[in-house]
């Protein structure tokens, strides 16, 4: 893999050429409150031929629904375990909603319990079904079920560390908002990588990196991290016990799976903030920007200076990501 030598690429996107191979896309998880827009948002990325809607809930209708809107490409509906490796099944992108949202109170943590088995079901039909899928698991906790999948993947002797992410482009699209409003600019002008992880103060948005340059006083930096890094929260309080973020997931989700689809139909120059097995710092799984290429990860952005305060939450963000990658690691080979 290429070590990049420039955060600069980040902003060199090449002209965006036609996809000439049609693709599958697998979503697990579709029926639910990410899935569905998720899923109508897909259908309006170019190149997908079918797209693959999974749940343990029936799936006719939305399927049914969903394959009405006037894009090329069939939707087909999967429904309940037996059909999971059928929906998955040479798939070029699989990417995973499913599992339970978090309630006032608790992290995302807390969720390993309920949604772990997610991890290990999924990678097990990936890899009996289309072990060269690119797999982008939304489902929480991030931290740990992308360690918990790559056991299980490792298991079945088809990981392949290029092709399984943790989608943590929420935390950069919540960053662009949130700073653009700051900034009075449009979101879309807002460049900014944010490292680390997806769960409390292991997101780490560089604001130090911001383009065009984001000037304000320490305070204002602390103010903004602790705002990025609690986002989340602030839906979960505000839906008050009916879940977490649903929409604007969906819409980063879409974006992530929208770059993969690019980088596959290859575009060049195209990177992403996402979860991935990393070897940027000394935690086994980390966020950072990557560049993507037709087989996943094409090379990692190399971390810029960072700013103390930035160098400080590293610091401290590190130590968490290790033990959440061993509890995902544990929680695998209790399955397996
Ligand atoms: C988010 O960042 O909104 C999601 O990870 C959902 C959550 O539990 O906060």
């Amino acid at each position: 893999m290429i070590l990049l030598t420039s955060l600069k690429s980040q902003t060199k996107l090449a002209a965006w050429r036609v996809v000439v191979r049609t693709l599958k896309v697998a979503v697990v998880g579709a029926g639910g409150g990410i899935g569905q827009p998720l899923s109508l948002l897909l259908r309006r990325c170019p190149g997908i031929d079918e797209l693959a809607l999974h749940d343990i809930a029936d799936m006719k209708g939305i399927a049914a629904d969903l394959s009405h809107v006037s894009q090329t490409g069939k939707v087909v509906g999967f429904t309940g375990e037996p059909e999971l490796e059928p929906a998955v099944s040479g798939a070029d992108v699989v990417v995973v909603a499913a599992g339970m949202p978090r309630l006032p109170g608790m992290q995302r943590d807390h969720l390993m319990a309920a949604n772990g088995n997610v991890a290990v079901k999924v990678a097990t039909a990936v890899s009996n079904a289309s072990p060269r899928a690119l797999l982008a698991f939304i489902t929480n906790p991030v931290n740990m079920i992308v360690p918990t999948a790559a056991e299980a993947l490792k298991a079945h002797g088809t990981f392949d560390p290029r092709r399984l992410f943790g989608i943590t482009t929420l935390d950069v699209v919540r960053s662009k908002k949130f700073i653009g409003d700051s900034m009075n600019i449009s979101p879309d002008e807002v460049k900014i990588p944010v490292i680390g992880g997806h769960a409390g103060i292991t997101i780490l948005p560089l604001i130090s990196q911001c383009q065009p340059r984001y000037r304000c006083d320490p305070q204002e930096i602390h103010k903004l991290t602790h705002r990025i890094q609690e986002a989340g929260t602030e839906v979960v309080n505000a839906k008050a016990g009916k879940g977490s973020a649903t929409l604007s997931m969906a819409f980063a989700g879409a974006t992530f799976v929208n770059s993969l689809l690019r980088a596959i139909g290859g575009q060049e120059g195209l990177v992403e903030c996402a979860f991935v097995a990393s070897e940027l710092t000394d935690a086994p799984f980390f966020a950072s920007p990557l560049e993507l290429g037709k087989d996943g990860i094409k090379g990692y952005v190399p971390l810029p200076q960072l700013s103390d305060y930035e160098k400080e939450a590293l610091e401290k963000l590190l130590p968490i990501l290790r033990q959440n990658a061993d509890e995902g690691v544990s929680f695998a080979r209790t399955f397996l």
